[in-house]
């Protein structure tokens, strides 16, 4: 695991983006997983920013979604399908077509969640997944003590973890309990998982991730077991570190 760390947050959203960039560059139509949630809007900010420059062309890219809540009415506007749509897919000129999310408001959720596993692997695997970190250590929404053998599926979030999202919504009672989340199985097939983490509230669980063992307890740390994982922190974020 490479740990990168970086002064703020802008210095890690434009490290990520470099990295998106040299990718597209190899690979145009490269499959970029990408997290919802406050930490990784830098990252979309200084992507768009080079694309708007001319800087990178992103035009070919293919964006898929880590997780979606469960039981939101489709174009609700905190969906994570809506959420990408608005801080990613529209920001780089992409098209609706070159996205795809597991389907919050199936029917037969675990069906949806076997698709979205298959349509991942049918598209050829994601290239780089970018993800955040929970304050109690999940990557994705796979909360403590989920399998790290784990594929998508539906889980029930925290109430933790409920109440850190409960600031996108109007209030508390409005947060989903469910969630479609790619399993850890899942995300360590990604060929390049990064993850950022940054302020203070996240230290603890960046020292458990990259100094403490292996354990489902604390899911980001299964990045250990990926080959070419990288963990980018800011200086808060890293205050934890030894
Ligand atoms: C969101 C996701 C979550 C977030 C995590 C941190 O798609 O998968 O794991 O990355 O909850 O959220 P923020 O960045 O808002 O602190």
């Amino acid at each position: 695991m490479e740990v990168v760390i970086v002064p703020d947050a802008t210095a890690g959203g434009e490290l990520i983006a470099e990295a998106i960039a040299s990718l597209l560059s190899r690979k145009p139509d490269a499959l970029l997983g990408v997290a919802t949630g406050s930490t990784p809007l830098p990252i979309y900010r200084a992507l768009a920013a080079k694309v708007a420059a001319g800087a990178v062309d992103a035009s070919r890219a293919r964006i898929c979604q880590l997780d979606e809540y469960v039981g939101l009415p489709v174009g609700h506007p905190e969906s994570y399908r809506s959420v990408v749509l608005r801080e990613v897919v529209e920001p780089l000129g992409l098209s609706e077509a070159s996205f795809m999310g597991p389907d919050g408001s199936a029917e037969d959720v675990q069906a949806a969640c076997e698709a979205y596993d298959r349509a991942l692997a049918e598209a050829g695997g994601v290239d780089l997944q970018l993800l955040g970190i929970g304050t109690d250590g999940h990557i994705g929404f796979n909360e403590p003590c989920s399998s790290l053998a784990s594929r998508t599926r539906i889980k029930t979030l925290t109430e933790q973890t409920r109440v850190d999202n409960a600031r996108f919504f109007d209030d508390i009672d409005q947060v989903p309990h469910h969630v479609i989340t790619q399993g850890i199985g899942t995300i360590l097939d990604a060929r390049h998982p990064i993850l950022l983490a940054t302020g203070e509230g996240k230290a603890e669980a960046v020292a458990q991730t990259v100094e403490g063992p292996v354990a489902s307890i604390v899911p980001a740390s299964a990045l250990q077991l990926h080959p070419h994982a990288t963990v980018v922190v800011d200086e808060a974020a890293a205050s934890k570190l030894k």
